[in-house]
Protein backbone atom coordinates (compact mmCIF):
# COMPACT_ATOMS: atom_id res chain seq x y z
CA UNK A 1 0.00 0.00 0.00
CA UNK A 2 1.60 3.34 1.68
CA UNK A 3 4.86 1.68 0.81
CA UNK A 4 4.70 2.66 -2.87
CA UNK A 5 3.82 6.10 -1.97
CA UNK A 6 7.03 7.49 -0.55
CA UNK A 7 7.97 10.96 0.45
CA UNK A 8 10.98 11.76 2.32
CA UNK A 9 11.64 15.29 4.22
CA UNK A 10 15.27 15.95 4.99
CA UNK A 11 15.84 18.39 7.57
CA UNK A 12 19.07 20.25 7.03
CA UNK A 13 17.50 24.26 8.08
CA UNK A 14 20.17 24.43 11.47
CA UNK A 15 23.21 26.45 11.43
CA UNK A 16 25.52 23.72 12.47
CA UNK A 17 26.62 26.09 15.44
CA UNK A 18 28.85 23.34 16.76
CA UNK A 19 30.67 23.34 13.32
CA UNK A 20 32.35 26.62 14.01
CA UNK A 21 31.61 27.12 10.05
CA UNK A 22 30.18 30.20 7.68
CA UNK A 23 28.91 27.49 6.01
CA UNK A 24 25.22 25.26 6.07
CA UNK A 25 26.55 21.91 7.87
CA UNK A 26 25.38 20.06 5.15
CA UNK A 27 27.49 21.91 2.73
CA UNK A 28 30.39 20.55 4.47
CA UNK A 29 31.93 18.03 2.20
CA UNK A 30 32.91 14.00 2.10
CA UNK A 31 35.12 12.45 -0.04
CA UNK A 32 34.92 15.77 -1.99
CA UNK A 33 31.11 16.14 -2.19
CA UNK A 34 28.80 18.21 0.26
CA UNK A 35 27.25 15.50 2.96
CA UNK A 36 23.56 16.37 1.49
CA UNK A 37 24.46 14.67 -1.76
CA UNK A 38 25.41 11.46 -0.58
CA UNK A 39 22.18 11.33 1.42
CA UNK A 40 20.32 12.44 -1.35
CA UNK A 41 21.85 9.62 -4.05
CA UNK A 42 20.61 7.11 -1.15
CA UNK A 43 17.41 8.69 -1.29
CA UNK A 44 16.97 8.26 -4.65
CA UNK A 45 17.63 4.50 -4.59
CA UNK A 46 14.89 4.36 -2.19
CA UNK A 47 12.16 5.53 -5.04
CA UNK A 48 10.63 8.19 -3.57
CA UNK A 49 7.56 10.14 -5.03
CA UNK A 50 8.94 13.33 -3.36
CA UNK A 51 11.52 14.67 -2.18
CA UNK A 52 11.55 17.88 0.10
CA UNK A 53 14.51 19.45 1.75
CA UNK A 54 13.92 22.25 4.79
CA UNK A 55 16.69 24.51 4.39
CA UNK A 56 17.27 28.12 6.47
CA UNK A 57 17.28 31.40 5.25
CA UNK A 58 20.47 32.68 3.26
CA UNK A 59 21.62 29.09 2.04
CA UNK A 60 21.21 29.52 -2.04
CA UNK A 61 23.88 26.90 -2.39
CA UNK A 62 22.39 24.41 -0.43
CA UNK A 63 19.44 25.22 -2.33
CA UNK A 64 21.64 24.55 -5.72
CA UNK A 65 23.28 21.52 -4.10
CA UNK A 66 19.65 20.23 -3.91
CA UNK A 67 18.35 20.96 -7.21
CA UNK A 68 15.81 19.83 -8.83
CA UNK A 69 14.53 18.83 -5.99
CA UNK A 70 12.19 20.92 -3.99
CA UNK A 71 13.36 22.89 -0.88
CA UNK A 72 11.73 25.23 1.60
CA UNK A 73 12.76 27.14 4.00
CA UNK A 74 12.36 27.16 8.26
CA UNK A 75 13.03 31.28 8.57
CA UNK A 76 13.04 30.89 12.64
CA UNK A 77 15.47 27.41 13.59
CA UNK A 78 13.09 26.04 16.32
CA UNK A 79 14.38 22.99 16.25
CA UNK A 80 13.93 20.01 14.38
CA UNK A 81 9.82 19.74 15.53
CA UNK A 82 9.50 22.83 13.72
CA UNK A 83 11.69 22.38 10.52
CA UNK A 84 8.88 19.34 9.90
CA UNK A 85 6.37 21.52 10.35
CA UNK A 86 7.96 23.98 7.51
CA UNK A 87 7.64 20.80 4.92
CA UNK A 88 3.77 20.28 5.72
CA UNK A 89 2.45 22.59 2.86
CA UNK A 90 4.59 20.40 0.58
CA UNK A 91 3.28 17.48 1.39
CA UNK A 92 0.03 18.11 1.35
CA UNK A 93 -1.14 15.73 -1.86
CA UNK A 94 1.10 13.19 -0.79
CA UNK A 95 -0.80 10.14 0.45
CA UNK A 96 1.39 7.64 2.00
CA UNK A 97 4.72 7.09 4.08
CA UNK A 98 6.70 9.98 4.95
CA UNK A 99 10.37 9.21 5.59
CA UNK A 100 11.76 12.07 7.94
CA UNK A 101 15.68 11.95 7.73
CA UNK A 102 18.02 14.37 9.37
CA UNK A 103 20.26 16.16 6.59
CA UNK A 104 23.89 15.99 8.79
CA UNK A 105 23.48 12.04 9.12
CA UNK A 106 24.53 11.14 5.38
CA UNK A 107 25.65 7.99 5.46
CA UNK A 108 23.16 6.08 6.20
CA UNK A 109 22.11 2.87 3.84
CA UNK A 110 19.56 2.01 1.50
CA UNK A 111 19.13 -1.36 3.01
CA UNK A 112 18.86 -0.36 6.61
CA UNK A 113 16.29 2.53 5.21
CA UNK A 114 13.77 0.60 3.33
CA UNK A 115 13.82 -1.61 6.45
CA UNK A 116 12.66 0.82 8.41
CA UNK A 117 9.77 1.89 6.10
CA UNK A 118 9.07 -1.89 5.93
CA UNK A 119 8.79 -1.73 9.68
CA UNK A 120 6.21 0.78 10.18
CA UNK A 121 3.94 -1.75 8.65
CA UNK A 122 0.51 -0.29 9.64
CA UNK A 123 1.49 0.89 12.77
CA UNK A 124 2.24 5.11 13.28
CA UNK A 125 5.90 5.44 13.24
CA UNK A 126 8.70 3.63 12.72
CA UNK A 127 11.97 4.99 14.90
CA UNK A 128 15.44 3.69 13.77
CA UNK A 129 17.72 2.95 16.30
CA UNK A 130 21.05 2.11 17.65
CA UNK A 131 22.78 0.64 20.48
CA UNK A 132 26.17 3.04 21.27
CA UNK A 133 29.12 2.06 23.55
CA UNK A 134 29.00 6.13 23.79
CA UNK A 135 24.96 7.27 23.66
CA UNK A 136 26.12 11.43 24.62
CA UNK A 137 24.25 13.36 22.74
CA UNK A 138 21.74 11.46 21.08
CA UNK A 139 18.05 11.13 22.13
CA UNK A 140 17.67 8.04 23.72
CA UNK A 141 14.97 5.68 23.22
CA UNK A 142 12.96 4.19 26.51
CA UNK A 143 11.41 1.05 25.47
CA UNK A 144 8.79 -0.95 26.85
CA UNK A 145 8.07 -4.62 25.33
CA UNK A 146 8.32 -4.14 21.74
CA UNK A 147 6.86 -0.54 21.36
CA UNK A 148 8.76 3.09 21.60
CA UNK A 149 7.44 5.07 24.70
CA UNK A 150 9.17 7.83 24.41
CA UNK A 151 12.07 9.71 23.38
CA UNK A 152 14.58 11.72 25.76
CA UNK A 153 16.97 14.53 24.60
CA UNK A 154 20.58 14.55 26.05
CA UNK A 155 19.53 18.13 27.58
CA UNK A 156 16.74 16.94 29.28
CA UNK A 157 17.26 13.24 30.43
CA UNK A 158 18.00 12.15 34.16
CA UNK A 159 20.96 10.45 35.11
CA UNK A 160 19.32 7.25 34.77
CA UNK A 161 17.98 7.64 30.83
CA UNK A 162 21.42 8.70 30.47
CA UNK A 163 22.43 5.55 31.05
CA UNK A 164 20.12 4.42 28.11
CA UNK A 165 22.79 3.02 24.88
CA UNK A 166 19.84 2.58 22.37
CA UNK A 167 19.48 5.89 20.70
CA UNK A 168 17.54 7.32 18.29
CA UNK A 169 19.16 8.07 14.93
CA UNK A 170 16.25 11.06 13.65
CA UNK A 171 15.18 8.49 10.65
CA UNK A 172 11.64 8.17 11.26
CA UNK A 173 8.59 6.84 8.73
CA UNK A 174 5.54 7.93 9.61
CA UNK A 175 2.34 7.32 8.69
CA UNK A 176 1.31 10.23 6.04
CA UNK A 177 -2.52 9.93 7.20
CA UNK A 178 -1.68 11.38 10.63
CA UNK A 179 1.93 13.19 9.75
CA UNK A 180 0.04 16.44 10.18
CA UNK A 181 -2.63 16.49 12.97
CA UNK A 182 0.54 14.99 15.02
CA UNK A 183 3.53 17.63 13.87
CA UNK A 184 0.53 20.44 14.68
CA UNK A 185 0.68 18.96 18.68
CA UNK A 186 4.18 19.70 19.24
CA UNK A 187 5.24 22.20 22.22
CA UNK A 188 8.18 23.35 22.88
CA UNK A 189 8.34 22.65 26.72
CA UNK A 190 11.65 21.31 27.23
CA UNK A 191 15.42 21.88 28.19
CA UNK A 192 15.91 23.51 24.60
CA UNK A 193 12.98 25.45 24.46
CA UNK A 194 12.76 24.07 20.75
CA UNK A 195 10.11 21.89 18.77
CA UNK A 196 11.23 18.29 18.96
CA UNK A 197 10.98 15.73 16.23
CA UNK A 198 11.44 13.08 18.98
CA UNK A 199 8.17 14.18 21.10
CA UNK A 200 6.27 12.45 17.68
CA UNK A 201 6.14 8.65 19.57
CA UNK A 202 4.19 10.02 22.90
CA UNK A 203 1.94 12.26 20.58
CA UNK A 204 0.93 9.69 18.57
CA UNK A 205 0.95 7.11 21.36
CA UNK A 206 -2.11 9.57 23.07
CA UNK A 207 -3.89 8.82 19.48
CA UNK A 208 -3.18 5.17 19.93
CA UNK A 209 -0.39 4.72 17.60
CA UNK A 210 2.12 2.61 18.40
CA UNK A 211 5.55 3.57 17.76
CA UNK A 212 7.94 0.79 16.18
CA UNK A 213 11.96 0.68 16.47
CA UNK A 214 14.06 -0.76 14.00
CA UNK A 215 17.40 -1.62 15.53
CA UNK A 216 20.38 -1.14 13.23
CA UNK A 217 23.82 -2.55 13.73
CA UNK A 218 25.56 -0.75 11.76
CA UNK A 219 27.18 1.79 14.05
CA UNK A 220 28.84 3.88 11.56
CA UNK A 221 25.96 4.43 9.36
CA UNK A 222 24.00 5.87 11.64
CA UNK A 223 26.86 8.83 13.30
CA UNK A 224 25.43 12.48 13.08
CA UNK A 225 27.75 14.95 11.83
CA UNK A 226 27.59 17.96 15.02
CA UNK A 227 31.51 18.83 14.85
CA UNK A 228 34.39 18.61 13.13
CA UNK A 229 35.11 15.46 14.95
CA UNK A 230 32.27 13.69 13.57
CA UNK A 231 32.76 15.06 10.23
CA UNK A 232 36.49 13.11 10.50
CA UNK A 233 34.93 9.98 11.76
CA UNK A 234 32.40 10.37 8.74
CA UNK A 235 35.39 11.19 6.15
CA UNK A 236 37.07 7.76 7.28
CA UNK A 237 34.14 5.59 7.23
CA UNK A 238 33.31 6.69 3.21
CA UNK A 239 37.39 6.37 2.33
CA UNK A 240 37.04 3.14 3.58
CA UNK A 241 33.86 2.22 1.56
CA UNK A 242 35.51 3.78 -1.38
CA UNK A 243 38.95 2.00 -0.78
CA UNK A 244 37.17 -1.39 -0.61
CA UNK A 245 34.85 -0.76 -3.49
CA UNK A 246 38.22 -0.23 -5.45
CA UNK A 247 39.71 -3.02 -3.60
CA UNK A 248 36.82 -5.76 -4.86
CA UNK A 249 37.00 -4.55 -8.30
CA UNK A 250 40.57 -5.45 -9.73
CA UNK A 251 42.59 -2.31 -7.55
CA UNK A 252 45.58 -2.81 -5.49
CA UNK A 253 46.78 -0.49 -2.73
CA UNK A 254 49.67 -1.48 -0.35
CA UNK A 255 48.07 0.23 2.50
CA UNK A 256 44.78 0.93 1.56
CA UNK A 257 44.26 3.85 4.40
CA UNK A 258 46.91 5.81 3.59
CA UNK A 259 44.86 6.54 0.28
CA UNK A 260 42.42 9.29 -0.07
CA UNK A 261 39.86 9.03 -2.85
CA UNK A 262 37.15 11.39 -4.19
CA UNK A 263 33.75 10.48 -4.54
CA UNK A 264 34.31 10.77 -8.48
CA UNK A 265 37.36 8.73 -8.50
CA UNK A 266 37.85 6.36 -11.87
CA UNK A 267 40.04 3.48 -11.39
CA UNK A 268 40.38 0.86 -13.84
CA UNK A 269 41.62 -2.65 -12.92
CA UNK A 270 45.13 -4.11 -12.20
CA UNK A 271 45.92 -0.44 -10.67
CA UNK A 272 48.68 -0.63 -8.48
CA UNK A 273 48.71 2.41 -5.69
CA UNK A 274 51.23 3.20 -3.21
CA UNK A 275 50.85 4.38 0.04
CA UNK A 276 50.21 8.25 0.80
CA UNK A 277 48.35 8.66 -2.08
CA UNK A 278 45.96 11.66 -2.37
CA UNK A 279 43.21 11.75 -5.25
CA UNK A 280 41.16 15.59 -5.72
CA UNK A 281 38.43 15.57 -8.05
CA UNK A 282 38.06 14.28 -11.49
CA UNK A 283 40.96 11.54 -11.66
CA UNK A 284 41.04 8.96 -14.28
CA UNK A 285 43.38 5.94 -14.45
CA UNK A 286 43.87 3.70 -16.93
CA UNK A 287 44.03 -0.18 -16.89
CA UNK A 288 47.73 -1.11 -15.18
CA UNK A 289 48.77 2.00 -14.46
CA UNK A 290 51.05 2.38 -11.68
CA UNK A 291 50.77 5.42 -9.18
CA UNK A 292 54.44 4.97 -6.95
CA UNK A 293 53.83 6.80 -3.10
CA UNK A 294 53.27 10.35 -2.21
CA UNK A 295 51.76 11.19 -5.28
CA UNK A 296 49.37 14.38 -5.31
CA UNK A 297 46.45 14.37 -8.18
CA UNK A 298 43.85 15.83 -9.48
CA UNK A 299 41.96 17.07 -12.87
CA UNK A 300 44.23 14.03 -14.63
CA UNK A 301 43.59 11.17 -16.96
CA UNK A 302 46.00 8.75 -16.82
CA UNK A 303 46.50 6.37 -19.78
CA UNK A 304 46.89 2.61 -19.93
CA UNK A 305 50.20 1.24 -17.95
CA UNK A 306 51.61 4.92 -17.55
CA UNK A 307 53.78 5.32 -14.07
CA UNK A 308 53.37 8.64 -11.98
CA UNK A 309 55.55 9.14 -9.14
CA UNK A 310 56.94 9.17 -6.49
CA UNK A 311 56.55 12.66 -5.08
CA UNK A 312 54.14 13.79 -8.52
CA UNK A 313 52.06 16.41 -8.60
CA UNK A 314 49.42 16.30 -11.33
CA UNK A 315 47.21 19.24 -11.76
CA UNK A 316 43.81 19.68 -13.25
CA UNK A 317 43.86 19.45 -16.63
CA UNK A 318 46.48 16.66 -17.29
CA UNK A 319 46.31 14.00 -19.81
CA UNK A 320 49.02 11.29 -19.49
CA UNK A 321 49.50 9.10 -22.46
CA UNK A 322 49.81 5.35 -22.13
CA UNK A 323 52.78 3.77 -20.58
CA UNK A 324 54.34 7.11 -20.37
CA UNK A 325 56.35 7.75 -17.19
CA UNK A 326 56.09 10.62 -14.79
CA UNK A 327 58.63 10.42 -11.96
CA UNK A 328 59.40 11.69 -8.96
CA UNK A 329 59.39 15.95 -8.40
CA UNK A 330 57.53 16.11 -11.33
CA UNK A 331 54.94 19.03 -11.60
CA UNK A 332 52.49 18.39 -14.79
CA UNK A 333 49.30 21.49 -15.31
CA UNK A 334 47.18 21.83 -18.17
CA UNK A 335 49.59 18.98 -20.43
CA UNK A 336 49.49 16.30 -22.77
CA UNK A 337 51.88 14.12 -22.57
CA UNK A 338 52.33 11.70 -25.53
CA UNK A 339 52.41 7.57 -25.64
CA UNK A 340 55.78 6.32 -23.96
CA UNK A 341 57.00 9.92 -23.30
CA UNK A 342 59.26 10.55 -20.07
CA UNK A 343 59.58 13.38 -17.25
CA UNK A 344 61.40 11.20 -15.17
CA UNK A 345 62.89 13.64 -12.28
CA UNK A 346 62.14 17.40 -11.36
CA UNK A 347 60.30 18.98 -14.07
CA UNK A 348 57.52 21.17 -14.46
CA UNK A 349 55.23 20.90 -17.63
CA UNK A 350 52.22 23.41 -18.02
CA UNK A 351 50.08 24.22 -20.72
CA UNK A 352 52.07 21.96 -23.07
CA UNK A 353 51.44 19.10 -25.76
CA UNK A 354 53.85 16.38 -25.77
CA UNK A 355 54.27 14.15 -28.70
CA UNK A 356 54.80 10.20 -28.05
CA UNK A 357 58.31 8.98 -27.46
CA UNK A 358 60.18 12.00 -25.72
CA UNK A 359 62.34 12.67 -23.10
CA UNK A 360 61.59 15.71 -21.16
CA UNK A 361 65.03 15.55 -19.06
CA UNK A 362 65.72 16.06 -15.04
CA UNK A 363 65.36 19.81 -14.02
CA UNK A 364 63.76 20.53 -17.32
CA UNK A 365 61.04 22.95 -17.25
CA UNK A 366 58.35 24.72 -19.39
CA UNK A 367 58.52 28.39 -18.59
CA UNK A 368 54.90 29.23 -19.22
CA UNK A 369 54.05 32.38 -17.62
CA UNK A 370 54.90 35.86 -17.81
CA UNK A 371 53.50 37.71 -14.58
CA UNK A 372 50.15 38.52 -17.04
CA UNK A 373 49.64 35.68 -19.49
CA UNK A 374 50.19 31.53 -19.85
CA UNK A 375 51.61 30.14 -23.08
CA UNK A 376 51.80 27.32 -24.87
CA UNK A 377 54.84 24.78 -25.45
CA UNK A 378 54.24 22.70 -28.08
CA UNK A 379 56.86 19.75 -28.43
CA UNK A 380 57.06 17.23 -31.25
CA UNK A 381 57.38 12.99 -31.13
CA UNK A 382 60.79 11.75 -30.51
CA UNK A 383 62.72 15.02 -29.08
CA UNK A 384 64.90 14.90 -26.35
CA UNK A 385 64.83 17.62 -24.20
CA UNK A 386 68.00 17.93 -22.56
CA UNK A 387 68.79 18.36 -18.82
CA UNK A 388 67.65 21.64 -17.04
CA UNK A 389 66.62 23.09 -20.16
CA UNK A 390 64.31 26.13 -19.90
CA UNK A 391 61.47 26.70 -22.53
CA UNK A 392 60.01 30.26 -22.90
CA UNK A 393 56.57 30.03 -23.97
CA UNK A 394 54.71 30.45 -27.04
CA UNK A 395 57.51 27.94 -28.52
CA UNK A 396 57.29 25.21 -30.63
CA UNK A 397 59.67 22.30 -30.43
CA UNK A 398 59.25 19.85 -33.73
CA UNK A 399 59.54 15.91 -34.22
CA UNK A 400 62.74 14.67 -33.65
CA UNK A 401 64.88 17.78 -32.31
CA UNK A 402 67.33 17.75 -29.67
CA UNK A 403 67.70 20.62 -27.13
CA UNK A 404 71.23 20.70 -25.64
CA UNK A 405 71.30 20.37 -21.40
CA UNK A 406 71.30 23.41 -19.61
CA UNK A 407 70.19 25.32 -22.42
CA UNK A 408 67.50 28.45 -22.67
CA UNK A 409 65.27 28.01 -25.95
CA UNK A 410 63.11 31.13 -26.95
CA UNK A 411 63.04 30.41 -31.11
CA UNK A 412 61.47 27.19 -32.33
CA UNK A 413 63.11 24.38 -33.13
CA UNK A 414 62.27 22.74 -36.74
CA UNK A 415 62.40 19.16 -36.81
CA UNK A 416 65.38 16.84 -35.94
CA UNK A 417 67.75 20.06 -35.17
CA UNK A 418 69.78 20.69 -32.54
CA UNK A 419 69.16 23.60 -30.56
CA UNK A 420 72.04 24.95 -28.24
CA UNK A 421 72.07 27.60 -25.83
CA UNK A 422 74.97 28.10 -23.59
CA UNK A 423 78.25 29.56 -22.92
CA UNK A 424 81.22 27.69 -23.94
CA UNK A 425 83.14 25.67 -21.54
CA UNK A 426 86.32 27.06 -20.88
CA UNK A 427 89.41 25.08 -18.79
CA UNK A 428 91.85 26.06 -16.88
CA UNK A 429 94.30 23.44 -16.33
CA UNK A 430 95.92 23.45 -13.34
CA UNK A 431 93.46 25.95 -11.81
CA UNK A 432 91.98 24.02 -8.94
CA UNK A 433 95.06 22.66 -7.27
CA UNK A 434 96.36 26.49 -7.18
CA UNK A 435 93.66 27.61 -5.76
CA UNK A 436 93.49 24.79 -3.19
CA UNK A 437 96.63 25.61 -2.19
CA UNK A 438 96.91 28.98 -1.86
CA UNK A 439 93.94 28.61 0.10
CA UNK A 440 95.22 25.80 2.67
CA UNK A 441 98.50 28.46 2.90
CA UNK A 442 96.28 31.49 3.71
CA UNK A 443 94.80 29.35 6.37
CA UNK A 444 97.97 27.99 8.00
CA UNK A 445 99.03 31.43 8.88
CA UNK A 446 96.04 32.51 10.48
CA UNK A 447 96.46 29.23 13.41
CA UNK A 448 98.54 30.35 15.89
C1 LIG B 1 18.97 15.12 16.77
C2 LIG B 1 17.78 14.50 17.54
C3 LIG B 1 18.32 13.37 18.44
C4 LIG B 1 19.06 12.34 17.60
C5 LIG B 1 20.16 13.01 16.78
C6 LIG B 1 20.73 12.01 15.80
C7 LIG B 1 16.00 16.11 17.94
C8 LIG B 1 15.38 17.07 18.88
N1 LIG B 1 17.12 15.51 18.32
O1 LIG B 1 19.84 15.76 17.69
O2 LIG B 1 17.23 12.74 19.08
O3 LIG B 1 19.61 11.35 18.45
O4 LIG B 1 19.66 14.12 16.03
O5 LIG B 1 21.82 12.54 15.11
O6 LIG B 1 15.44 15.86 16.89
N2 LIG B 1 17.47 21.16 11.91
C9 LIG B 1 16.58 21.95 11.22
N3 LIG B 1 15.97 22.96 11.87
C10 LIG B 1 16.15 23.22 13.20
C11 LIG B 1 17.04 22.39 13.90
C12 LIG B 1 17.68 21.37 13.23
O7 LIG B 1 16.39 21.77 10.02
O8 LIG B 1 15.54 24.15 13.71
C13 LIG B 1 18.18 20.09 11.19
C14 LIG B 1 19.69 20.30 11.19
O9 LIG B 1 20.12 21.00 10.06
C15 LIG B 1 20.23 18.86 11.21
C16 LIG B 1 19.11 18.06 11.84
O10 LIG B 1 17.95 18.85 11.81
O11 LIG B 1 20.50 18.40 9.92
C17 LIG B 1 19.42 17.65 13.27
O12 LIG B 1 19.68 18.78 14.07
P1 LIG B 1 20.81 18.79 15.18
O13 LIG B 1 20.81 20.11 15.82
O14 LIG B 1 22.07 18.28 14.65
O15 LIG B 1 20.19 17.72 16.22
P2 LIG B 1 20.99 16.79 17.24
O16 LIG B 1 21.37 17.58 18.41
O17 LIG B 1 22.06 16.09 16.51
MG1 LIG C 1 22.87 16.38 14.66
Amino acid sequence: MSKQNLAVVILAAGKGTRMKSGSPKVMHELAGRPMIGWLLDTVQELGAKKIVVVIGPGMPELAAAVAPHQTVIQKERNGTGGALKIALPALKNHKGDVLVLLGDTPLLGVKTLKSLVAARGDDGIAVLGAELPDPTGYGRLIVKGDTLQQIVEEKDASAKEKQVALVSTGAFCIDGAKLESWVKKIGNKNAAGEYYLTDLPEIAAKDKAVTRVVVTKNIEEIRGCNSRVDLAALEATLQNRLREKFLTSGVSMIDPSTVYLHFDTKIASDVLIEPGVFFGPGVELGEGVHIKAYSHIEGAKIGKGATVGPFARLRPGTDIGAEARIGNFVEIKKSKIGKRSKISHLGYVGDTIMGDDTNFGCGAITVNYDGFDKHQTVIGKGVMVGSNVSLIAPLEVKDGAFIAAGSTITDDVPADALSISREDTQIREGWAKEFRQRKQAAQKKKKP
